[in-house]
């Protein structure tokens, strides 16, 4: 999505992209608290919450409304992870929802001329079934009770935001090729543009939904969807049959747990790298004194650079579904993390490529969501889901209204070889049938005493992980709040490319620091990076404090 996203001043002047509060008017909450990119869809998670609905009822509202309110990001044909703190004494779980490829997939099933928008590259989806297992553990409502606001939404219609407005004329003016998308999406005035306002109704995804609410999670994987899917593969020459979705498995999982300082930060396992790699970072830190020169100073940015740049070469070796992947132990072991740490100079960047003899890996998309949730009884959810590039595959399947994914492209397409146009090769992540495809996404929960503290996440890509990174240690380190933490420029290394990235190119911050990464031997570049829709619960009194990310557009909802 061509988002509206001005670089984040760091003096305090924030860019308010749509009418969400500004810092001053942010208030804490004390019975529940919804933080998205949409603020309809956290008022849909609000909704469920006055109900009686838990944190994970209200999640689940969410995410079925942000296929509505988000549908460059917000779907029902993708999938993601959910962490979720249960509250009391109990420990964090995860959800893990991510698309998996399909019986027809294969480790050379794609070509060179296969492009990113057709009917071959969605994986299946999982996110239907990811909610029914969150419900079915957790839920309290009736299932058919938390799809009602995304009905309405879909059903009545709701005034498109500017940005929403500006997105969709981006999408509708680059697929024409679309038509089921450019029916669907048409504007109001069929020969104009979007406009702020205008009324956006989806009738065949209200169908779809009510189908999903009257029927079950089941409805989507085996009943009228699943038929309407197959229809739009064999349409289309696509890879996705009915036995795929009918087989489709979303799991419960152990998190990642990350003991720092005196908290634990709960992420997602593999298929998503955000455990592993966030782990392998935090562990790195763990042994560095991250205070001692403030943190805006060259040497905290230079230790960040090269935590990151050896964290992210660890995940282009080894990661991928660990179904099909042996994933080596050592990786979250302290003492391979002190030899990273021993291996970085303090005075000089290190070329990536000395590192290891691998060349470019491909950029990743941006277009994913992330939300937080939290109730009063302790209860608190980080999810973040996604359709891969913004808008997914750009298949709409003709008569259920929404978007199938094209995350296949987050595979090693071509093994064994690498290109400079940005593909890797390495075996971890390259294709096989029923196989999950790896991820950046990184929900985090991180806990004090047991109890949820820190509800976290973003988009971005690879850059999500060092967005999250950033949030833990803003709050933990540097003993900002959460709106601070999640205001702050953000930095970002992946190995290779091997360049730096800080978004506050203009700000004193970086200026100050700037001549000396260069002479250190950083490339340097800027530009915004992720939306961290944070909470952050008071460990004393309880209270749930926002962090909304102002970078793009977005609302809270709360009470
Ligand atoms: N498609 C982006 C991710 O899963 O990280």
């Amino acid at each position: 999505m061509p988002r509206a996203r001005g670089l984040l001043i760091l003096t305090g002047l924030l860019i308010l992209v749509s009418p969400v509060p500004s810092r001053a008017e942010v208030n804490s909450f004390s019975k529940g608290l919804v933080v998205s990119v949409s603020e309809k869809a956290s008022q849909a998670g609000l909704e469920i919450l006055k109900q009686g609905g838990n944190a994970v009822d209200a999640a689940i509202a969410t995410a079925f409304a942000l296929a509505v309110t988000h549908p460059a990001a917000g779907n029902i044909g993708g999938g993601g992870f959910m962490v979720v703190h249960p509250g009391g004494a109990n420990l964090p779980t995860v959800f893990e929802y991510r698309e998996a490829a399909p019986l027809k997939a294969h480790r050379t099933v794609y070509s060179p001329d296969d492009g990113m928008y057709s009917h071959k590259v969605p994986g299946v989806p999982g996110t239907v079934r990811g909610m029914g297992l969150a419900h079915q553990r957790f839920g309290t409502l009736p299932w058919k009770d938390l799809l009602q606001p995304a009905i309405r939404l879909a059903g009545q219609g709701f005034p498109v935001s500017k940005e929403l407005a500006s997105s969709l004329n981006g999408l509708l003016a680059t697929s024409k090729d679309f038509l089921e998308l450019q029916k669907v999406f048409a504007p109001p005035n069929r020969n104009g543009k979007w406009k702020a306002g205008d009324l956006l109704r989806q009738n065949d995804l209200a169908r779809t939904l009510e189908r999903i609410a009257q029927h079950g999670p089941e409805e989507f994987y085996t009943g009228e969807t699943a038929r309407l899917i197959e229809q739009e593969m064999i349409r289309g020459k696509g890879l996705i049959s009915r036995e795929d979705l009918a087989n489709y498995q979303a799991h419960e999982r152990k998190p990642i747990a990350i003991p720092y300082r005196g908290h634990v930060v709960y992420a997602p396992p593999l298929p998503s790298s955000g455990g592993h790699t966030l782990g392998l970072m935090l562990n790195i830190l763990d042994g560095a004194d991250l205070k001692k020169h403030g943190r805006w100073s060259h040497q905290t940015k230079h230790l960040l650079l090269e935590t990151m740049r050896r964290a992210f070469l660890e995940r282009a070796r080894h990661l991928g579904d660990q179904g099909f992947t042996d994933i080596p132990h050592f990786l979250l072991e302290k003492t391979f993390a002190k030899s990273l740490h021993a291996s970085i100079d303090d005075d000089k960047a290190t070329p990536s490529k000395s590192l290891a003899p691998e060349i470019p890996i491909s950029p990743e998309s941006d277009n994913t969501t992330h939300f937080s949730v939290a109730d009063a009884k302790g209860m608190a959810v980080s999810n973040t889901y996604t359709l891969e590039r913004s808008y997914g595959s750009k298949v709409v399947v003709t008569g259920a209204g929404f978007l199938l994914n094209n995350e296949m492209l987050d595979f090693n397409w071509f093994p064994g070889t690498t290109t400079n146009s940005g593909r890797i090769g390495s075996e971890a992540n390259t294709i096989a049938p029923r196989k999950k495809m790896l991820s950046s996404m990184t929900p985090v929960i991180v806990t004090k005493n047991g109890q949820a503290f820190l509800v976290t996440g973003s988009p971005g890509g690879r850059t999500i992980i060092n967005t999250v990174l950033q949030v833990v240690i803003n709050v933990i380190d540097f003993d900002m709040t959460i709106q601070q933490a999640v205001d702050s420029p953000r930095l970002h290394h992946q190995w290779l490319p091997d360049k730096s990235k800080f978004e506050d190119m203009k700000g004193k911050a970086y200026q100050e620091s700037l001549k000396k990464l260069q002479s250190m031997g950083h490339e340097m570049s800027g530009g915004p990076q992720g939306d961290a829709h944070s909470i952050l619960i008071d460990p004393s009194t309880r209270k749930l404090i926002p962090g909304l990310d102002q970078r793009i557009e977005g609302g809270l909802a709360g009470y």
